[in-house]
C-alpha cells in the first residue's frame, strides 16, 4: 500500500504573526511543485488566521499545535477545536512538550483527539518515550499504551484522517536523532498495535511520521525506511532552505 508522505513543520513558540506570514510567502513558491508530499505548517495560534489567508489556494496545509477537549466553557487561555475550523486542517495533539509542560496525560490526549476529529480537524497524534523509558528499554510498552489509550473511542472511519508522529522525547530538539532503524522498528510496532485495534486496512493506510532532530542531512535516511511516512520537524522547519530540503528529500525517496 502506498501512503502519501507528510512533512509537517512544528514552529512551536517561534515567529510573530508578521514573521509567520513572511515565512510562508517565501516558502510556498519554493515547495509548491512537490505535490507528491503533503506539506503542513503549524504556526502559533495567533498566526493561524493570517497564515491560512496567505496560503489560500495553495496545496500547503495549516496545522494548529494543540486543541482543548471541550467545545466551550470556562477555560481561560484555551482554544476549542471548533474555533480552528477554517483556519487549520490539522492539529498536533499529545506533543511531548504539552505532556511535559501543560499536563497532558494519555486520557486527556484521547479527549483532545476526539474533540479535533469531531470538529473535522485531522490530528497529528504524537507519542514517544522519555530518555529514562528509553534507557530502561520500555519503549514498546510506552508507545503501545499511548496509542491504545489515545485512540480509545476513535472509529475506523475516523482513523483515515489521523496521522501518528513517533517522537522519542530524548531526540526532540537535542540533535540526538534516533537511529533510523530503531525508528522504523518502533513505528512498525505502532502499526502492529493499530492493526490489532482496527485490522489491516486501517493499519496499512495509516501514515506514521518520525520526529526528533530531523534535519536536511538525515531526512533521506528516515524516508528510506519502509514504515516511516514522513516527519514532524521543529528546528529545521524554521528556515526556508531547510524546509525545502526536507520536502525535496521526502519527494525524492518516497514521492
Ligand atoms: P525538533 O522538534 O525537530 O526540533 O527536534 C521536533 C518536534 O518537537 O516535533
Amino acid at each position: 500500500m502506498s501512503r502519501t508522505p507528510i512533512l509537517a513543520g512544528n514552529w512551536k513558540m517561534h515567529y510573530t504573526v508578521a514573521e509567520s506570514v513572511a515565512f510562508v510567502k517565501e516558502l510556498e513558491p519554493a515547495i509548491a511543485g512537490y505535490d507528491a508530499v503533503e506539506r503542513v505548517v503549524c504556526p502559533t495560534f495567533v498566526a493561524l488566521a493570517s497564515v491560512a489567508e496567505a496560503l489560500r489556494g495553495s496545496a500547503v496545509k495549516v496545522g494548529a499545535q494543540d486543541v482543548h477537549w471541550e467545545a466551550k466553557g470556562a477555560y481561560t487561555s484555551e482554544i476549542a477545536a471548533g474555533m480552528l475550523v477554517g483556519l487549520a486542517d490539522y492539529a498536533i495533539i499529545g506533543h511531548s512538550e504539552c505532556r511535559k509542560y501543560l499536563g497532558d496525560t494519555d486520557e486527556r490526549v484521547n479527549l483532545k483527539i476526539k474533540a479535533a476529529l469531531g470538529a473535522g480537524l485531522k490530528p497529528i497524534f504524537a507519542v514517544g518515550e522519555t530518555k529514562d523509558e528509553y534507557e530502561a528499554k520500555h519503549t514498546a510498552d510506552v508507545v503501545t499504551r499511548q496509542v491504545t489509550v489515545g485512540l480509545g473511542g476513535v472509529s475506523a472511519e475516523q482513523m483515515a484522517s489521523l496521522v501518528i508522529a513517533y517522537e522519542p522525547v530524548w531526540a526532540i530538539g537535542t540533535g540526538l536523532n534516533a537511529d533510523s532503524q530503531y525508528a522504523n522498528t518502533t513505528i512498525g510496532l505502532i502499526r502492529q498495535t493499530v492493526r490489532g485495534l482496527y485490522g489491516d486496512g486501517v493499519a496499512d493506510a495509516l501514515r506514521i511520521q518520525y520526529g526528533g532532530s530531523v534535519k536536511p542531512d538525515n531526512m533521506a535516511e528516515y524516508m528510506a525506511q519502509p514504515e516511516i511516512d514522513g516527519a514532524l520537524v521543529g528546528g529545521a522547519s524554521l528556515k526556508v532552505p531547510d524546509f525545502l530540503a526536507l520536502v525535496a528529500a521526502a519527494a525524492q525517496v518516497k514521492g
